[in-house]
């Protein structure tokens, strides 16, 4: 009986790393796809009109790398939202994070944030969590009023970004937003590509 069962557990994990092979397998060939469009592209980028903020959060670093190359671009301004409790890393914090998102449990966040009435056009870019916006995200849309402003939302993912976009323009308080980008999580060698991506989309705005 035992031996059937460990015969079960193994069946079972060897079917989910195939299944999370061929998963990972079909996301570096559309990432590949994408960035073949960008590649040896080299994209000067316009400057905004006006004065431009890029606010983000940021749990693993992936959207602030996004968030400094816009900066480094367009020479805006860069404010990160941070939560006052570190959120910690756990196996199970996914887990803990969907049940968060399910019962609208949104963390404290800093509130030293910047006036925003000094800004023309405003980038808000995220982590894309359980295929939407992240808590810390929603605690900060829930403090902030948009009114007269030019928002430019972005998102990191693995994949797939789900409703983020649809859910982050419910949730930004009377925000003009404007043309958004998402960002899959991509190996080094597209660097360049990814820079004339972002060039491209800031020069669309
Ligand atoms: C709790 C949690 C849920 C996630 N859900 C998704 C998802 O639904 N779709 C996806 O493509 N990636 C998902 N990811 C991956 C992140 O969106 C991705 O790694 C992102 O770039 C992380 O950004 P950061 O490094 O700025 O925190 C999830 C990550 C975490 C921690």
């Amino acid at each position: 009986m035992i031996k059937f069962i460990f015969y079960i557990i193994g069946l079972g994990l060897l079917v989910s790393m195939i299944i999370g092979g061929i998963h990972l397998y079909r996301v570096s060939q559309r990432n590949a796809k994408e960035m073949a469009q960008y590649q040896d592209k080299k994209v000067d980028v316009k400057t905004l009109k006006g004065k431009t903020l890029i606010i983000f959060y940021s749990l693993s670093g992936h959207t602030k790398d996004i968030a400094t190359r816009i900066q480094k671009m367009t020479g805006a301004e860069l404010y990160e939202i941070k939560t006052i409790k570190k959120i910690n890393q756990t196996p199970w914090f996914p887990l803990t994070l969907r049940k968060q998102l399910k019962n609208r449990i949104y963390p404290d966040i800093k509130d030293n944030f910047p006036d925003l009435k000094n800004y023309d056009t405003i980038f808000v870019g995220g982590p894309v969590w359980w295929y939407t916006v992240s808590t810390p995200m929603r605690s900060f849309l829930q403090k902030v009023d948009f009114s007269g402003k030019k928002v430019v939302p972005f998102s990191t993912q693995g994949s797939n970004y789900g409703t983020y976009f649809e859910d982050f323009a419910n949730m930004a308080q009377n925000a003009d937003i404007q043309k958004h980008a998402s960002f899959n999580n991509m190996p080094e060698k597209y660097n360049q590509a990814l820079n004339a991506k972002i060039a491209e989309w800031i020069n669309e705005l």
